[in-house]
Order: structure tokens, then C-alpha cells, then sequence
């Protein structure tokens, strides 16, 4: 399960990998169609109004509200709007990469948050590895100058960049530990060097240096780079708020005296509630 390590469980659920593993999803008809997942609700009353229950109205997709900068690949760093960009994804398994995204109708926002003073790029790539992606790649240099680029790699060479430039930078800035960068880029592009992002999952490279790049086409290879599969245009559930009705429950196990267990302190990411 080291796979599903900070991903929540609607991404996991929504993961197409997650439902190509027969006996997982053999089990889970089993205790739906058998009822058995209402056990835990009887035991603990809950659910006997499931019946009549109406769930809340709730928003299943939010456009995040972004103030473009006109285009350019070039612009001064500063902190950045906060928006509400409704994935996030650890894609470097030390935590050094993280990426949040919305989709959006005609395009994705994509942000990258890198522990890194250095360049930092994020690819789509047909077979996972760098020959062959369409890459984004950008940094924010000393004077505070943020750069982002529309390349492309034909090998383990500096990327090139793309004639068409198709990605809009929306923002990014440095500070002591992190580059942080963000910006649009749309689903299909009329580039032959980009990739079309379709409905389904994509592989998505990354990497970073510790050093900026000396200029467009001089930089070192990376320090560190992987590949992950993504399903970009997953669309989010954002849930009702918490109000006055909803209730909380412990729920303990009868059979385990509280000494023998062992409490790990966790730097837990995601909570659930229920509402009765
Ligand atoms: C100066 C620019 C770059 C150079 C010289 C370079 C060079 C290389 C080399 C020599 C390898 C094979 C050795 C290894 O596995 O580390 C490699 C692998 C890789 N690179 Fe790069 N790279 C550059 C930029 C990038 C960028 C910008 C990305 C992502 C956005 C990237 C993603 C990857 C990935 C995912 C791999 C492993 C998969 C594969 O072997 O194709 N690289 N790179």
C-alpha cells in the first residue's frame, strides 16, 4: 500500500488502478451487495434513517478565481494569490515535489511547491520516461525574476523549447526552502510537440536542481526526477460544511484492553465525518 501514501481515500477510490485488481473489487461488491459495510452503521445506530436521508447540496467542481499576467514566460516573483486548487499530489516519495491542480473546462492550473532554490520541472510524457515529453520547465533566479518555459525532450539533453509557447505562467516566487511556481495550460494545444491531455490517467515526470540554470539552454542535470501516473481531470467532491448536525463517535474495538494498544502520533492529512 506504500503506493497510496498521502492520497486520499476519494483518490484512491477514483484511481482506475485501484478497480483493475479483480479481487479488490470483488471484495468490495461483496460487502456492498451483502450489506455487510451497513454493518458498522447498525452496531453503532447510525443509519436508520438512511432511508429518508437527503444528502446536502454540495459544489461538485470549483473554478479557482486566478489573475492571469498576461502571457509571458517572464515576470517578477512575489507571494502568490492563495486560491483553491482542489488536488495535491506528493510526487517526490521525500516530500521534496509537490503538485496541486484544478481542472478547469478548456484548461488545467497547475502549482508546483519544490524544496529547492534550483530549477524545477514537470513533464507529460506518453511512456513515463523523459525522451519524448512535453515538458514545462522553470525557476525564479536571484533578482527574483520567475521563468517558465513550453520545451519538449528528444533525450537526456537539456529540454528544448517549444516554437509555441502554451503555457501562461500565472505567478511564483522563492523563499529560504521552496520555488514555487504556477500556471495554466490548456487540455489540447494545436503544438505537435505537446502532448494531448485526454480524459485518461498520464504520466506525469518530474525534477528539480539544486541550481538555477546559467541561461535558456545551459543548466546541470537533475538532482532528482521521477514519474507517476496522474488522472488529471478528476473532478472534486467538496463536501458540505460542518454545521450544528453533525456528530461524532469514537469507535473502539470491545475486545482490546486500552494498555495493549499503541498510539503512533500521525501528521494526519485528510479526516472523514458522518452525518446521521
Ligand atoms: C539539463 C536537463 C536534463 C538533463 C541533462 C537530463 C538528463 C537525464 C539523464 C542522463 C537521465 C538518465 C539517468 C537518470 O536516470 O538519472 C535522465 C532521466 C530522467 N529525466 Fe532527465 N534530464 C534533464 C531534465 C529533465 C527534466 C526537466 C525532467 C522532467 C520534467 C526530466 C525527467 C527525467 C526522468 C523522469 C528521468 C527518468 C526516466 C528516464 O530514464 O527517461 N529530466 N535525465
Amino acid at each position: 500500500m506504500a503506493e497510496y501514501f498521502n492520497i486520499s481515500l476519494y483518490d484512491i477510490v477514483h484511481d482506475n488502478a485501484t478497480w483493475e485488481d479483480e479481487q479488490v473489487v470483488a471484495a468490495l461488491q461483496y460487502t456492498v451487495v451483502n450489506e455487510s459495510h451497513l454493518v458498522m452503521c447498525s452496531v453503532a445506530k447510525l443509519g436508520n434513517d438512511m432511508d429518508t436521508y437527503e444528502y446536502p447540496e454540495f459544489t461538485s467542481f470549483v473554478e479557482p478565481e486566478v489573475q492571469k499576467c498576461d502571457g509571458s514566460t517572464v515576470m517578477t516573483g512575489g507571494s502568490l494569490e492563495v486560491i483553491d486548487l482542489v488536488h495535491r499530489i506528493v510526487l517526490d516519495p521525500s516530500g521534496g515535489f509537490v503538485m496541486l491542480w484544478t481542472p478547469r473546462e478548456d484548461d488545467i492550473v497547475i502549482e508546483v511547491q519544490v524544496a529547492t532554490a534550483g530549477y524545477v520541472g514537470v513533464g507529460f510524457s506518453p511512456k513515463g520516461g523523459m525522451k519524448g515529453a512535453d515538458i514545462v520547465l522553470g525557476w525564479v533566479d536571484d533578482a527574483n525574476k520567475v521563468f517558465l518555459h513550453d520545451r519538449y525532450s528528444d533525450g537526456y539533453t537539456v529540454p528544448k523549447v517549444d516554437e509555441s509557447q502554451d503555457v501562461e505562467l500565472l505567478g511564483g516566487y522563492q523563499n529560504d526552502t521552496h520555488t514555487v511556481l504556477r500556471f495554466s495550460r490548456p487540455w489540447v494545444t494545436c503544438d505537435h510537440n505537446d502532448f494531448r491531455l485526454s480524459d485518461d490517467t498520464v504520466r506525469i515526470i518530474w525534477s528539480y536542481a539544486n541550481q538555477d540554470p546559467s541561461n535558456e539552454m545551459t543548466m546541470k542535470i537533475h538532482d532528482k526526477r521521477g514519474t507517476k501516473s496522474v488522472f488529471l481531470k478528476e473532478r472534486p467532491v467538496i463536501l458540505p460544511s460542518i454545521t450544528d448536525d453533525i456528530k461524532f463517535w469514537d469507535i473502539a474495538p470491545s475486545n482490546v484492553k486500552r494498555s495493549n494498544v499503541f498510539v503512533k502520533k500521525l501528521d494526519l492529512e485528510h479526516d472523514m465525518c458522518l452525518r446521521s
